[in-house]
């Protein structure tokens, strides 16, 4: 159970299992937790009672089935964008002879992140209002060898003529004041499904792999946790991501130097 300004939110994880095949038992169980903690919001204005099973069970059956459905819309437009980064990085790697990309990893936002989120933006629960309101929910992630790759990739990627982008922010650009650098796209790509085809919201998150090294680690011991960080150790993390950051440039150069040598040879040897 989640517990926000005293009132407690139901556990979506838990909901899920519960409505995909708990037992009679184990939902009542859930409940009785629920409502022994006073009142159980579920949603914006739907406050359930004490004793009210019944209304639970209806609640599952509108807002667990279409919960499923819309994760499976997501999880159908991760492998849509997944595919295209891959078919660009076959066809890259013959013109620029080197696989620009390194790692794709594509993640569902999980049921407690969209729950936080929700109530932090003061959102109503709902699929409809999930689906509108965030544009995280299918995130995937690229990452490149070099900068230059990332803006050649997302390139591409912008003109293919079902690609829409919804916003765009370039890290690289405007480096956050932690040092955090990368190239982030929301982007609308439609899926085609057995009787429709639907438009969904996929976050692309371009970068590194020296600020992907800087990023995963800082994610872990400080993005949007409650840890006390001092200010040395803050301004040590952002030395961190300079330090990432001019990896990249060396490590750049040093491949521009080596490709126009090799141009230099070949020009010699004609
Ligand atoms: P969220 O509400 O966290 O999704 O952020 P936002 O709507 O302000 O968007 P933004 O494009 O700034 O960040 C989106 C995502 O980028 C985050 O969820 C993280 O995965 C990643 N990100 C952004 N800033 C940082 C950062 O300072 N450190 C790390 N490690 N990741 C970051
Ligand atoms: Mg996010």
């Amino acid at each position: 159970m989640i517990y926000r300004e005293g009132r407690a939110i139901i556990n979506t994880s838990k909901m899920k299992y519960l409505s995909a095949g708990g037992t009679e038992t184990e939902r009542e169980g859930f409940f009785m937790d629920a409502i022994n903690t006073s009142a159980l919001i579920l949603d914006t204005g739907d406050v359930i009672s004490e004793g009210n099973a019944q209304k639970f069970n209806e609640w599952l059956k509108k807002y667990a089935v279409p919960y499923r459905e819309i994760m499976s819309f997501y999880t159908c437009a991760l492998m849509e964008v997944e595919t295209k980064f891959r078919v660009l990085s076959e066809d890259l790697s013959f013109s620029v002879e080197r696989n620009p990309i390194e790692t794709i990893h594509s993640r569902l936002k999980t049921p407690e992140s969209i729950m936080n989120k929700v109530m932090r933006r003061g959102i109503p629960l709902s699929v409809e209002s999930i689906e509108e309101n965030l544009n995280d929910i299918a995130g995937v992630r690229v990452v490149c060898t070099f900068q230059s790759d990332i803006y050649t990739l997302a390139e591409s990627f912008l003109r293919q003529d079902d690609v829409t982008l919804i916003a765009r922010k370039d890290y690289f650009q405007n480096p956050k004041p932690n040092g955090y650098r990368s190239l982030h796209l929301i982007v609308s790509v439609p899926i085609f499904l057995h009787n429709e085809k639907k438009s969904m919201k996929v976050e692309v998150q371009l970068r590194t792999l020296a600020m992907d090294l800087w990023a995963s680690t800082e994610h872990k011991i400080r993005y949007k946790k409650d840890n006390y960080i001092s200010p040395a150790d803050s301004q040590a993390l952002l030395e961190c991501a300079h330090s990432c950051s001019e990896i990249d440039r060396k490590m750049e150069q040093i491949y521009r130097n080596i490709q126009n040598s090799k141009k230099e040879q070949e020009k010699n040897k004609q």
